[in-house]
């Protein structure tokens, strides 16, 4: 069964790609390499023995993206690509919406025309905005998004669902709390060509050095040590959850055309919290200082996950420790 991979050498994407592979399923990958690296296949290949197609192709670039679908015969699509910091997205709203949106409509145009019926969305935590309650579960209303980040998911899981309303492509929507770490080989983690804005690698180039120290954004939120909560949950978790999903979907167990699933731990560590554990399980000292609170940032959010073990069969299996020592790992190579 051949699977299109949009955003395959982005962090996400490729450990997603190396679950793929090992389930024995043909890979296609789509990248503009806007913010990954093409060295990222060879890597994949190093872990499964086997290439990945790869295209240099921006889904911005409908005629390109055609010509993708003519020459290669897709049964289901997974799509990652898409900018996705949150920080940055309220400073650059326009690039933000232009390639989210763009690149979804182009996709979806493109599925609609070579018969791609299976689809599986990169969706966010993000699409809940500020919650009401936490943990937060499926049911938690969509409220005004807290950046344009989060709006661009919004958008695109309604866009996703008219379309299954349509008839004309089924969907399940993977909204991904906060994925950190790297792959258990060392061979593929996050690699941005751009600075990372998320904790996890700011944490990890601050204790290389790469980054003389590093801020706290905010340590006056509403929490027990006022820095902000989120659920971290291991990358290769969440790509193991793309094979259940995919599977549900290819074996019609889908119970509606636009399904969504939280894919987190259930449990929120502060930032302080995080940065304790790593100097804990490394013994590096980190850096750090107290700085102003980001714009677009919620102040806490973790996941009720119930849905996703009990009707997705899929359960987060990975602690922070490991995600924390493993992303040091990687950063230590890269
Ligand atoms: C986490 C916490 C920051 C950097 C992420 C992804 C986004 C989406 C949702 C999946 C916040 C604090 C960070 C720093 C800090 N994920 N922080 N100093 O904003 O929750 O969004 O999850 O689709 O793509 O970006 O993650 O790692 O940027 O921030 O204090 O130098 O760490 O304020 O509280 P965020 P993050």
């Amino acid at each position: 069964m051949n699977v299109l991979v949009t955003g395959g050498t982005g962090y996400v994407g490729s450990h997603t790609v190396v679950e793929l592979q090992q389930k024995g399923y043909e890979v296609f990958i789509i990248d503009n390499l806007s913010n990954s690296q093409a060295v990222v296949v060879d890597a994949i290949e190093k872990i499964t023995g086997i290439k990945p197609h790869f295209s240099k192709v921006d889904l911005c670039n409908a005629a390109a993206l055609k010509d993708f679908f003519v020459r290669n015969k897709i049964d289901s699509i997974i799509h990652f690509a898409a900018f996705k910091a949150v920080g940055e997205s309220v400073q650059q709203p326009l690039r933000y919406y232009y390639n989210n949106i763009t690149s979804l409509i182009n996709l979806c145009k493109c599925a609609e025309e070579f018969s791609v019926k299976d689809f599986i969305f990169s969706s966010s935590c993000s699409v809940y905005g500020e919650p009401d309650y936490v943990p937060v579960d499926e049911k938690h209303p969509i409220k005004d998004a807290q950046s344009p980040y989060g709006a661009s998911k919004q958008m695109s899981e309604r866009i996703l669902s008219d379309i299954a309303v349509a008839g004309m492509m089924q969907t399940i929507s993977l909204r991904y709390f906060n994925p950190s770490g790297a792959h258990p080989s060392v061979l593929i983690g996050e690699l941005p060509v751009n600075e990372p804005s998320n904790l996890v690698p700011v944490i990890t180039r601050t204790a290389a050095g790469k980054q003389k120290e590093m801020v706290v954004f905010g340590n006056d939120y509403d929490t027990p040590d006022g820095t902000c909560i989120r659920d971290y949950i291991h990358v290769k978790d969440i790509a193991i959850a793309h094979i259940y999903a995919l599977e549900r979907l290819k074996n019609k167990k889908n119970k509606a055309g636009f399904e969504v699933f939280n894919l987190g731990t259930g449990k929120g560590y502060s930032v302080l919290e995080v940065i304790n554990c790593f100097e804990k399980v490394t013994g590096k000292k980190l850096n750090y200082r107290i700085g102003a609170k980001r714009p677009g940032d919620v102040s806490k959010v973790f996941s009720d996950c119930k849905l996703s073990n009990s009707v997705l069969g899929w359960k987060a299996e990975l602690p922070l420790e490991q995600m924390l020592l493993s992303a040091w790992e990687w950063q230590q190579k890269i």
